[in-house]
């Protein structure tokens, strides 16, 4: 029997779910009443944990609903699982869904003020624990993994052109793996006897079979961060991210609070360096926030996440001008 649940349910468990609504709350709170209608952006709406959170949080502060929570993702299944959760507050004009990359959010933001911001990076469980979508080898599928199924280019098609020296790079960057350099040679062999794996188990174990025996079946799949790579790579999630600190952090209001939510060290580097410019943002913690030994034994996804949060101060000094 299939365990894939109906559209509307999600398997996600939000991680660090209290601290992130109340941060954003609190920023809400902090509004004087004649505040122009602005929006909180929930970049990846996923689950709709977060976001779902936060709307109960916002019903309590009288004269809050003029500031409504904007969600985007850029998987159609989980903007449809989403459109049925929220039905309600869509219809009460509380929230926007809209199907597009964060990349692309600030257009539909257009001139609205942004009073907060919450990235929760990666993947949901709903798209991990898909037995379609190609982003587990826990399931045998066709070798997808994007995040938007109707835009962009699937896995098996990136596979079927790269060469070996940029596999290889991937795998190492996005993976850290210490055997890229095998691994990229293996597949890139197999693709030019025209045996090419068609499917994740396919590929996790040609994968498997460069690791040293004692290595196999041990600890890890050794396909693991290898298929972590591909993902980043098939969804150009560092890019993304680049482009919302780039276009997006600028876009919030003075006093507009960020909570970014990441599981990867690039991208924890690269939210960690943004707010280290102390002339743009006050920052509630000087450490990124982790899961308790309680969330994590709850939820095991919750070990590597890290959350940094951000208020965005007034207005930048500017520049000195210098003096020809
Ligand atoms: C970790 S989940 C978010 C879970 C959500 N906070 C919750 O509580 O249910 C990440 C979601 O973000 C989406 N996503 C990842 N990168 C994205 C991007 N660049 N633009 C839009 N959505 C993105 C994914 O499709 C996925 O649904």
């Amino acid at each position: 029997m299939s365990s894939e649940k109906t559209p509307e349910t999600t398997r996600h468990i939000p991680i660090l779910l209290e601290p992130i609504a109340d941060f954003l709350f609190e920023g809400i709170r902090a509004l004087p009443e004649d505040a122009t209608p602005g929006v909180i952006l929930d970049c990846t709406l996923g689950g709709g944990g977060h976001t779902a959170r936060l709307l109960e949080k916002l019903a309590l502060i009288p004269g809050a609903e003029k500031h409504l929570v904007l969600g985007v993702d850029r998987d159609p299944d989980a903007i449809g699982r989403n459109k049925i959760r929220f039905k309600n507050e869509l219809s009460a004009g509380r929230m926007e869904i809209h199907h597009c990359a964060f990349s692309e959010s600030m257009k539909i933001i257009g001139s609205r003020p942004i009073y907060g911001m919450l990235a929760d990076l990666g993947v949901s469980s709903d798209q991990i624990d898909s037995e379609t979508r190609g982003f587990s080898f826990r399931f045998n599928s066709p070798l997808d993994m994007r995040m938007n199924t109707g835009s962009g280019e699937p896995l098996s098609s990136w596979l079927s052109q790269v060469s070996e020296s940029v596999l290889a790079d991937v795998i190492w960057k996005y993976g850290e793996e210490r055997f890229s350099r095998k691994i990229a040679r293996r597949i890139i062999d197999l693709r030019s006897r025209g045996e090419m794996p068609k499917d994740t188990q396919g590929l996790a174990d040609a994968i498997r079979s460069v690791f040293p025996p004692k290595l196999r079946h041990q600890g890890l799949h050794p396909a693991t961060r290898t298929f972590q790579a591909l993902r980043i790579e098939i969804n150009e999630e560092l890019k993304e991210l680049e482009t919302l600190i780039r276009e997006g952090f600028p876009k919030t209001a003075p006093g507009g609070r960020i909570a970014i939510l990441s599981f990867h060290s690039l991208e924890d580097r690269l939210v960690k360096e943004e707010f280290r410019n102390r002339d743009r943002y006050e920052l509630p913690f000087k450490k990124p926030l982790q899961a308790d030994e309680a969330e994590v034994t709850m939820n095991s996804r919750s070990r590597s996440a890290k959350l940094r949060l951000a208020i965005r101060k007034a207005s930048e000094p500017e520049a000195p001008q210098s003096r020809s």
